[in-house]
Order: structure tokens, then sequence, then C-alpha cells
């Protein structure tokens, strides 16, 4: 399956599926890091990969759309199936969104519909939940409301504080995008070969 990573930040996520994809665990190639921020760590770990990036700052475009053109310009060269949020800062327009129909996948670090946006981690904290946990699921057009493919909850202990709930959560993230990508690869795999038969 070729992919198109999209991030904006740090990046673990983004390591995690290519650690994944080395040890034989995800059928993948990622053919392209698509990025929105020039000083995110990310882009050193894809260089460092060697993996393609597209790294376009949206303020440089008249308007979303003509940012979103550019970036499926890329996709399409880059003969991309599959597009994988990892930390990407941003809601995908309907540029994208109708082109990749069911066809992009995000992760999220809350037990959705709980604590959608930016400072989902802080919230359940903050909040004194006894746990939060981790959401894949697909992108529609609002923030973090797209249709859920699988959870995984993750306690927050009495002992934990911010940091240490933190790790924990990026800990499971980083099992678990793999395993579930894969799985949906497989599944859109045997559908077409059914398809075909
Ligand atoms: C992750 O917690 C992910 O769930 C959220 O953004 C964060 C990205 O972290 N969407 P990283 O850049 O992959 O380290």
């Amino acid at each position: 399956m070729k992919i198109a990573v999209f991030a904006s930040g740090t990046g673990s996520n983004f390591t995690a599926l290519v650690q994944a994809i080395k040890q034989g665990q995800l059928a993948a190639t990622i053919e392209l890091l698509v990025c929105d921020q020039p000083d995110a760590l990310v882009l050193k770990r894809a260089e460092a990969e060697r993996i393609p990036i597209v790294c376009l700052k949206p303020s440089d475009f008249a308007t979303k759309t003509a940012y979103e053109e550019q970036v499926k310009e890329a996709l399409i060269l880059h003969e991309i199936e599959f597009i994988v949020l990892a930390g990407y800062m941003r809601l995908i327009g309907p540029t994208l969104l109708e082109p990749y129909k069911n066809r992009i996948i995000n992760i999220h670090p809350s037990l959705l519909p709980a604590f959608p946006g930016r400072t989902s981690i802080a919230d359940a904290f903050d909040a004194g939940m006894s746990e939060s946990g981790i959401t894949i699921h697909y992108i529609d057009e609002g923030i973090d409301t797209g249709p859920i493919i699988y959870q995984k909850a993750v306690p927050i202990l009495k002992t934990d504080t911010f940091a240490t709930f933190t790790e924990r959560m990026h800990a499971v993230e980083h099992t678990i995008y793999p395993m579930v990508l894969e799985k949906i690869f497989q599944e859109g795999a045997s559908n077409e070969k059914k398809s075909l038969n």
C-alpha cells in the first residue's frame, strides 16, 4: 500500500510507522511526507529516512483550496492510495476529502467523542478522569468526528503526572497505529480480490 503521512510536529507516530514497516509488521511504503510547518521535527525524521517531503505553508496560498490542490498534485504524482494523519494540525477540506473518501485515517489521543481538539491529553488529565485512550478513525469534515475504526483505553493512574500519562498515551499510539493500519490495508486488499473473482 502506498501511503502519504501528513504531520505538523514531532513525528513520533511517523517514526513508529517507519519502524513497523522496516520490521515487516505493516505492508506499506511511505511514499511522501506532507507537512505544513517548515520547522517541524518530523521533517528531519523523513530526511533521515530519505522519504520525499512536500512542505507547503498554507499562508502562502490565497485559499485553502489552492493549498490542497497543490498537495493533491503531489499525492497523484506519488500514486498515493491512503493518507495517514499523524499529528496533522489542520482540517482536511473537500479538495482532498472527496478524492480520498474513506482513505484518510487519523489517530486522536482521547476516547472520542470525549475530548476532541488539540489539547485532549491535558483535558482528560485535568478533568480527573480515571482513564482516557486512543481513537483511530476515518476523517470527515468535522474536528475529530469521522467514523471510529478502533479505540483503546489507557488508564490514568493516581500516581501519574501529566508527563507520565502523556508518555503512556504515546506508547500506546505507537503500538496500535501500525497494527490497525495493517488490518485496514489487508481488508482493503482482500475486498479488491473478492470483487475481481
Ligand atoms: C499524537 O498524540 C496524535 O494522536 C495527535 O497528535 C500527536 C502527534 O504526535 N493527533 P507526534 O507528532 O506523532 O509525535
